[in-house]
């Protein structure tokens, strides 16, 4: 089983952005938590950031081909990308969208998620443990999808 986790725009900079409200933790460190626990429930994680709105569609688009879930953490296109949002509703595979920080104790413009409608979930607010947590969901939810496509077959 292979799940994608997609970072949005500027977590490129995690660690020296912002560090009183998204740690002082890297990328690079969140991904290799998240790779460890993966090994721990026997998944495949493949990695991916970027700060462009059409990369990102492009990348979900070939999860919906290639992979069980997806882990996604739209940045600030989470407020406003429709492209994305449509995206996430287009593939058939289970999507956690996920923030390290609280997004419904921020500024106002930030407590709304256009993606959230179409996510299979959230997590909010639980900083690097946001992605482990999305980690046990994305498997759980892809598992049960598996079982589903196998009964279908009986
Ligand atoms: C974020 C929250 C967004 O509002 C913000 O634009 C980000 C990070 C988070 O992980 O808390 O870039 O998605």
């Amino acid at each position: 089983m292979k799940i994608l986790v997609l970072h949005g725009p500027n977590l490129n900079l995690l660690g020296r952005r912002e560090p009183e409200v998204y740690g002082s933790f890297t990328l690079e460190e969140i991904n290799a938590s998240v790779q460890k626990l993966a090994a721990e429930l026997g998944v495949q994680v493949e990695f991916f950031q970027s700060n462009h709105e059409g990369e990102l569609v492009d990348r979900l688009q070939e999860a919906g081909e290639s992979c069980a879930a997806v882990i996604f953490n739209p940045g600030a296109y989470t407020h406003y990308s429709l492209a994305l949002r449509d995206a996430v509703a287009a593939i058939p595979v289970p999507v956690v969208e996920v923030h390290l920080s609280n997004i419904y104790a921020r500024e106002e413009f930030r407590r709304h998620s256009v993606i959230a409608p179409a996510a299979a979930g959230q997590i909010s607010g639980f900083g690097p443990d946001s992605y482990l947590l999305a980690l046990r969901a994305a498997v759980n939810l892809a598992a049960k999808k598996e079982i589903e496509k196998l009964d279908a077959k009986d």
